[in-house]
């Protein structure tokens, strides 16, 4: 029996999905959900769905197995909640909330009614990102520099630090999250920032750019650097210094090993969301979420992670993460 998928938001990210699923043959997408009409119908109609624009109702009427919720950070309400207590297992796009209070409270919920769930840091499932656990694997780093040099994205909320909570919490986050499953756990943050820039962009209130100092509970430092000013040279990813090797990684592309005498360049070979959506969907079909790297709980770590920087960029002081 194929997993019924409905969806909650049908915008950017809700398509990338649904295009996966589409090519999944365990999966059938059953119905869209967008307070637009219009994106719900279109997508519905793309799709061979339904269309809502009332999540509870689209809940309520469909026999799903898997919703995947794929709105704006600011919109995280009782999605997930009503979701997890009808036993219908969660897919949601990072950030996963704007508060540790909404994400604790929902992560009450998946836990009591124990529902599967997964989370959008699609760069966990790319296979040099194997490839570099494998290689870290019992060696120690000193050092590391992150970082998400951009543009920024169109989307209208993204701008607003209320409603998308600023580039360090909705896209940077990805930076961070890698920084976790490498290295593990962060002890403390400080962080500064800048704006003034972008005066052509209306009504922009995000950081133009930002630096964030990491302490790690094992003695590493690193420095995560976001920024969505540039109207060229996007770079992403992260290098990171040990004793005898450098590495650097290109977000989603490349890695590149240098050695005293050796230096290795291995390129991605897998499309790191389809597979994370392939994932999903087995577990959710198999009962086994073994699976799957992120799971709600671990990306509330991430979650923590980020709002500590992003306190540290309002206080100018050192926040315990
Ligand atoms: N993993 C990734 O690499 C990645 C990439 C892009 C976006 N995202 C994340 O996905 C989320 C959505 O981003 P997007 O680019 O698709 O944004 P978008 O603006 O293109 O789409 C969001 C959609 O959600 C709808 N919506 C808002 N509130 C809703 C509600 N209460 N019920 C139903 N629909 C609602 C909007 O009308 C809109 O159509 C964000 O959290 C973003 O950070 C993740």
């Amino acid at each position: 029996m194929a997993v019924k998928v409905g969806f909650i938001g049908a915008g950017g990210i809700a398509r990338y999905h649904a295009e996966h699923l589409a090519k999944i043959k365990e999966a059938r997408i059953v119905a869209f959900c967008d307070l637009s009409k219009e994106r719900a119908e279109k997508m519905a109609r793309e799709f061979g769905a339904g269309s809502y624009t009332d999540h509870r109702r689209m809940l309520e009427k469909e026999e799903l197995d898997a919703v995947y919720i794929c709105i704006p950070p600011f919109a995280h309400q009782d999605q997930e909640i009503l979701a997890a207590e009808k036993g219908i297992n969660i897919f949601v796009e990072k950030p996963i909330a704007l508060t540790l209070k909404k994400a604790e409270q929902i992560e009450a919920k998946v836990l009591e009614n124990k529902v599967i769930t997964s989370v959008g840091y699609q760069q966990r499932y790319l296979d040099i990102a194997d490839r570099l656990r494998l290689i870290l694997k019992g060696k120690r780093a000193g050092a590391f520099f992150g970082y998400w040099m951009g543009t920024m994205p169109l989307v209208s909320w993204w701008r607003r630090k209320e409603e998308s909570g600023g580039q360090i919490i909705e896209q940077t986050t990805h930076i961070f999250d890698m920084a976790r499953y490498l290295f593990g756990e962060v002890e403390k943050v400080f962080a500064i920032s800048r704006t003034g820039l972008m005066s052509e962009v209306k009504d922009y209130n995000v950081e133009d750019a930002s630096s964030v100092s990491l302490y790690f509970k094992d003695g590493l430092i690193g420095t995560i650097s976001s920024a969505c000013f540039l109207s060229c040279g996007f770079k992403v990813g992260m290098d990171i210094y040990l004793k005898d090797m450098v590495i650097e990684y290109r977000w989603g592309r490349s890695l590149k090993i240098i050695e005293e005498k050796r230096t290795e360049k291995v390129l991605a070979g897998n499309d790191p969301g389809f597979l994370e959506d392939q994932v999903f969907i087995e577990a959710v079909r198999t009962a086994d979420p073994s699976g799957i790297r992120s799971d709600y709980s671990d990306a509330l770590k991430t979650l923590k992670l980020t709002l500590a920087a992003d306190e540290s960029l309002r206080t100018g002081k050192v926040v315990k993460v």
